[in-house]
């Protein structure tokens, strides 16, 4: 089976992007399941026809959910969260409160992204396409499963094993509400399902990461910091998708002349001003282009055209997709290989990145804050560092058989 995530900052189209792809997808003749871990859902208004809490095929080889949130969270944290509700209650915490309070940040969402096991259990599917919730969430929710490995190994096997020993004690010495067995048997569900998620999800040839992005500055710049992240988690991105590029391929040099021929002066001079305008937005979207290539190759990059209308319905979401992957087939791995890796280096790191096209020349860096860009020759690369590294300085940076090697020196505060 195969998994993609779209993900992005919010409104770039994750959505649209997402379900157009989907589409394409069963149209190639792949059996393939759309799902939102977004809990303000809006695949049912991509489709332009309602959605339900389970998968429904809406067409030949296409079904698509709309999660029921309340229901995900009830089926993973429902009796954790009793136990949690009967905590807060006994420490003074208001009925109505205690609900809010034991829903921890993120939970729904990961309740979400649970969904995935599940439909992979079903056998029914080739295909996953999921539409994440905006990046910081969903990235945070990434590295979830690796934290819960670590509780599985370390932590929970302890505490089971206190509580049993301590249960009776307490019992009579206080009457705060104890995890009883449901209670560690339902954490013990969770957190297996969550590795088996995570061990989904970091299989290459499973899982992909697909970038979704518009030509615009702070857009690029959280997609390349979220890039940065998912290569550190061991997620693969194999594909960035710029989404509402004004007439991909027009280069925007000469504004061309109307001669306004038939027209009336007023319609000629509107007609010209529109003109102007649309090559004033497409100028402007060309470094961010040139950017987007500097930031995320050999990663495939994909155009889409902005439409001039909203992209509603199965008519233009099939444009939409024919416009962006071309002859590609979507379900295909598009990359493989991390793009940038980081390892510890005497209290400092080593950050790589394979820059297979670059032969040689002198490295120059330039850093402001936690952007950092790199000069070989006339390449140009732009890396956003993570944030465990923007407080570090650079102590060299060597090109050596097509590998970049920029070594960052421990924190001399710390
Ligand atoms: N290439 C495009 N041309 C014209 N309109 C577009 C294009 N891509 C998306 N849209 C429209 O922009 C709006 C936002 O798109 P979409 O809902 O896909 O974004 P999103 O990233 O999922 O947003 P959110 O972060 O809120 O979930 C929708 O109305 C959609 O139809
Ligand atoms: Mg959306």
């Amino acid at each position: 089976m195969r998994i993609m995530l779209y993900t992005g900052k919010g409104g770039v189209g994750k959505t649209s992007v997402a379900a157009a792809t989907a589409l394409r997808l069963a149209d190639l003749g792949y059996r393939t399941v759309v799902i939102s871990t977004d809990a303000a859902h809006s695949l049912a208004d991509s489709f332009d026809r309602p959605l339900a809490p389970d998968p429904i095929q809406i067409a030949p080889n296409l079904w698509a959910q709309e999660l029921d949130i309340l229901h995900q969270m009830d089926l993973y944290w429902g009796t954790v969260q009793s136990w949690l509700k009967a905590v807060a209650i006994w420490q003074g915490v208001d009925r109505i409160v205690a609900d809010e309070v034991t829903v921890l940040p993120g939970m729904e969402e990961l309740a979400s992204l649970l969904q995935i096991v599940y439909l992979h259990d079903t056998g029914k599917y080739d295909v996953v396409v999921v539409d994440c919730a905006p990046t910081g969430e969903t990235l945070r929710l990434l590295t979830f499963p690796e934290v819960a490995r670590w509780w599985i190994e370390k932590i929970f096997p302890l505490q089971r094993k206190a509580a049993g020993v301590l249960r009776p004690v307490m019992r009579q010495v206080l009457d705060m509400p104890l995890p009883g067995d449901e209670v560690f048997a339902a954490i013990q569900k969770l957190f297996a399902d969550l590795e088996r998620m995570r061990a989904l999800l970091v299989d290459p040839e499973t899982t992909t990461v697909r970038l979704v992005m518009n030509p615009e500055k702070m857009v690029i710049k959280e997609a390349q910091r979220t890039f940065a992240y998912l290569n550190l988690f061991d997620y693969d991105t194999d594909a960035v998708i710029v989404n509402r590029v004004m007439a991909p391929g027009n280069d925007f040099t000469h504004l061309p002349d109307i001669d306004g021929d038939g027209m009336s002066d007023e319609t000629a001079e509107r007609v010209r001003q529109a003109l102007q305008h649309w090559y004033s937005w497409g100028q402007m979207q060309k470094p961010y282009l040139e950017l987007i290539e500097n930031s995320f190759a050999p990663v495939p990059i994909f155009r889409c055209p902005f439409f001039d209308q909203e992209v509603v319905g199965e008519t233009m979401l099939r444009q939409m997709a024919a416009q962006t992957y071309g002859d590609t087939d979507p379900a295909k791995v598009l990359y493989r290989g991390r793009t940038q890796t980081l390892e510890p280096l005497d209290g400092g790191f080593v950050l790589t990145v394979p820059l297979p096209m670059v032969v040689k020349g002198q490295v120059d860096l330039t850093r402001s804050g936690d952007d950092l860009v790199v000069r070989i020759g006339n390449h140009k690369r732009n890396l956003v560092l993570p944030r465990s590294l923007s407080g570090l300085p650079t102590k060299e940076a060597k090109l050596e058989a097509g590998v970049l090697r920029i070594v960052f020196a421990a924190d001399v505060k710390k």
